[in-house]
């Protein structure tokens, strides 16, 4: 070996072939055709709240009808898939979380004669369909939970977890709704306690139940069958559970995922359904949560274990939950550990703001009027510029920001009311809930889509089921579209570059001055292309310190038009070199 790398021959065309295929800053080059492409891969997926997109019919609230008046709005924005949250059938106690009919749509969206005119429309403008499906519980209102209620022998018993009350009190189960945070409900009518880890309302289903899982096959056959691009599983990680309902050690509460999520059988019900059903269809499935380290994550999407595509983790959401502000360098320092954890197996989704936490420019950005726009383009950057699949929610892309009810009575998620009254009941600072839930309430993402600035910004003719965000006069569709350098025109610009460069999809990333806390800096690199992300995350002037000539390098974007050409950055500034 070491003597033919000495031939004079050898050495020529060894260094011709490292010149053609690996300009001299990227050294190990990733191969293009190495990266097992997907094009789930390389969606970019736009999350829809029906509820809150279009109304068509002046009810207040949103619906089937209105999304598809506005199919072209969503082609124009470049995306390639929806994401569509829960349009079964549902007595909406958790927004239709709580489902009564998994193969009915609920009544306020529509019909399913408009779901099937909603899918062509999609498809014919090349965008998936990926359907949110909802089967860690049901509603307590489903046929099943009727009849697995009514008496100890039906044959629909053992499709939710009871526990007989002569058996003694079950161990505590912690439940995310409950106003007394107790995931066990006594019910007189047969003598027992039935599981629910969220609301009342959403009784668990029993997946230990083989009979349970063929039903839920069954409706997932039924969507796909109509041609449905995927699904989102929804909670998913709490499937499996350990039947004897063992007490749990002290402290649990602090990882809840840990005890909670991954059960005993999680993989076996996956690889089931995978064979079952994912594997007949050319699909995309979503896993909402991660579990509780790197390896529970593999092990939920890793290709060779046939189980989900991708799965989405909290780590970096959570990060942002306190009120007071975040440290950028945690930030960073989560978003490179699990990109490397990622880097040569199993694929990860990336986003920062969906329906269940605040808007991505408040939490994440500044709203202030004076930062909104820039601190919005530049975390939509962010979003588009790594590697995983984007998730981008609806209204983001104008900027839209937190609400802020400061009273109770606006309030429609069950999470914040229930909370309120739990606090309210153990006597508690009541007003200092109201203030946190100005900047962590899910229904500051909820408000109405403001497509224009006319009453109710357009969304409705009639009284929104939820207050429109007063800034619609100037955060609005129209004006945007309107304007050249505005968040939404930017989000389209931001959306073209990431579809015309797969570097940003499959490039290798690395970050740069990692101990820069107020500058996010990466490159992304594939076959020799190689792009450099520069991310102020400050409302102050930042410097960077890269050690990267920009001399010779292509400016793609930056959201402010023009860089500073002393290389600092302006307040929240983004840009894209390709070097
Ligand atoms: C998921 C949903 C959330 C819902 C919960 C219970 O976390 O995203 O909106 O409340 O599951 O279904």
């Amino acid at each position: 070996m070491t003597n033919t790398l000495h031939k004079p021959g050898t050495i020529l065309i060894l260094l011709l072939l490292s010149i053609l295929c690996c300009p001299a800053q990227n050294k190990r080059p990733v191969n293009i055709n190495n990266l097992n492409k997907k094009w789930w891969k390389e969606a970019i997926v736009y999350q829809l709240y029906p509820r809150s997109f279009k109304d068509n019919d002046g009810d207040g609230i949103g619906d089937l009808k209105g999304i598809i008046s506005k199919l072209d709005y969503i082609k124009s924005l470049g995306v390639t898939a929806v994401w569509l949250n829960p349009i079964y059938a549902s007595p909406n106690d958790d927004n239709g979380y709580d489902i009564s009919d998994y193969r009915n749509i609920m009544k306020d969206f529509g019909t399913m004669a408009d779901f099937d005119h909603l899918l062509k429309g999609l498809h014919l403008r090349g965008i998936k369909l990926v359907m949110d499906l909802v089967v860690n519980h049901s509603s307590d209102e489903h046929e099943w939970f009727k009849q697995s209620r009514s008496s100890r022998t039906s044959p629909y018993r053992n499709y939710y977890h009871w526990w007989n009350a002569e058996r003694g009190k079950p161990n505590y189960r912690w439940s995310f709704f409950d106003i007394n945070s107790e995931a066990w409900k006594y019910d007189s009518l047969t003598n027992a306690y039935y599981l629910h880890y969220f609301s009342r309302k959403q009784p668990d289903l029993n997946w230990e139940n083989p009979k349970l899982r063929q039903e839920i096959y069954g409706i997932m056959d039924f969507w796909l069958k109509k041609g449905i691009d995927g699904f989102r599983m929804d909670a998913f990680q709490f499937a499996s559970k350990d039947t004897s309902f063992p007490a749990l050690p002290a402290g649990y509460q602090k990882n809840i995922i840990k005890y909670y999520g991954m059960g005993p059988h999680l993989h076996d019900y996956l690889k089931e359904m995978n064979k079952q059903v994912f594997s007949k269809y050319n699909i995309m499935t979503v896993a909402e949560g991660a579990g509780s380290s790197f390896t529970d994550a593999h092990n939920l999407v890793d290709a060779q274990r046939n189980e989900l595509d991708m799965a989405y983790h909290f780590e970096g959401m959570d990060i942002g939950n306190d009120p007071k502000g975040y440290s950028l360098l945690d930030f960073k320092n989560v978003y490179t550990r699990w990109d490397s954890a990622f880097a040569s197996s199993g694929w990860l989704s990336i986003f920062l703001g969906n329906h269940d936490v605040p808007r991505m420019v408040s939490k994440f950005g500044n709203d202030h009027p004076e930062f909104r726009e820039a601190s919005s383009k530049m975390l939509t950057t962010f979003i588009m510029t790594m590697r995983g699949t984007p998730y981008y929610y609806n209204g983001d892309e104008l900027g839209m920001a937190n609400i802020r009810f400061d009273s109770i009575q606006d309030y429609k998620d069950i999470a914040a009311i229930n909370g309120y009254n739990a606090l309210k009941n153990k006597g508690g600072d009541v007003k200092g809930y109201i203030e946190q839930q100005k900047f962590i309430s899910r229904d500051n993402a909820r408000t109405p889509f403001q497509w224009n600035d006319s009453a109710n910004a357009g969304f409705t003719t009639g009284k929104p089921w939820i207050k429109v965000n007063q800034d619609y006069k100037k955060v609005n569709e129209k004006a945007e579209e309107k304007d050249a350098s505005s968040v939404l025109n930017y989000f389209k610009k931001v959306v073209k570059l990431r579809k015309q460069n797969p570097v940003f999809v499959y490039g290798k990333y690395t970050l740069l001055d990692k101990g820069n806390p107020d500058v996010y800096a990466y490159t992304r690199e594939l076959n020799g292309v190689k792009m450099l992300v520069l991310l102020n995350f400050k409302s102050t002037i930042a410097t960077i310190k890269t050690g990267i000539n920009l001399n010779k390098a292509k400016l793609l974007i930056d959201n402010y038009g023009t860089p500073n050409n002393d290389g600092s950055l302006k307040p929240y500034e983004a840009v894209i070199y390709k070097l």
